[in-house]
């Protein structure tokens, strides 16, 4: 049976606006950000209920480390607390964990943890959520095309050789792309994959975003006629 082309295969969202969400409450940025852990929470289960194929989720940008050490670190024990808690989640329901972007420069122990997870949950069949940690699209294009260059010396690089050592190699290009928070940029994320994608831009801060907000972007989305570039 083809897959309903309504529902994306894969979306992928850039989660902004923890920051603001927390001043505006007059608490930490961390608060903001473990309130948006819920909301990764929320949204992989309706990814999981709408049988969306992948999620993908920008978590960490290369430009990201000139942040504050101690909200750097916050974050690394958030991602190690959301890893640790949702496993039996993922297992119970089919979810396979994956993650991509430079993650040699991440923390010991989240690298094991998240060996750990990908291990566990690589035969999972359901949906597969990808975190995209240190990652950034200029990185990837340039990683890719270093290290085809190094492997295929004197060949040139066709689009399949960039989209097979791209960190997203084997995940299909985003079909829609949602970034919240009222930015409406692409901010250096996966540069080469959203040739074709749709845009979702909403003001509700990722902290808000949950399964109902998921569901209008998703309706946003199943009304847009896409053509790439045909007639
Ligand atoms: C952008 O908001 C958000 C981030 C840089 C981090 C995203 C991290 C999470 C949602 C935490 C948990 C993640 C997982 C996968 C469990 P911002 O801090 O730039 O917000 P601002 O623009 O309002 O300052």
């Amino acid at each position: 049976m083809e897959a309903n082309p309504k529902i994306p295969q894969h979306v992928t969202i850039i989660m902004d606006g923890n920051g603001r969400w927390a001043k505006s409450r007059g608490h930490e940025r961390l608060v903001g950000h473990k309130e948006g852990a819920e909301s990764v929470r929320a949204c992989l289960e309706l990814a999981v209920e709408l049988k969306i194929k992948y999620l993908s989720l920008f978590a960490f940008s290369t430009e990201n480390w000139g942040r504050p050490e101690q909200e750097i670190q916050g974050l690394w024990s958030l991602l190690l607390e959301y890893i640790n808690k949702e496993t039996p989640y993922m297992l119970e329901n089919h979810v396979r964990f994956m993650v991509a972007g430079n993650v040699e420069q991440l923390p010991e122990y989240l690298r094991i943890a998240i060996r750990d997870v990908t291990e566990a949950t690589a035969a999972s069949d359901g949906t597969t959520l990808v975190l995209m940690l240190n990652y950034s699209g200029k990185w990837d294009i340039v990683q890719a095309a270093n290290r085809f260059a190094q492997e295929n010396p004197g060949r040139q690089m066709s689009w399949e050789d960039m989209d097979s050592y791209l960190a997203t190699s084997g995940i299909p290009d985003p079909d829609l792309l949602i970034r919240t928070s009222g930015e409406e940029r692409i901010s250096n994320y996966m540069l080469w994959q959203t040739a074709y994608t749709e845009f979702y831009f909403t003001d509700i801060l990722w902290p808000d975003f949950r399964k109902p907000e998921f569901r209008c972007a998703l309706e946003a989305y199943s009304k847009r006629e896409r053509r790439f570039g045909k007639l």
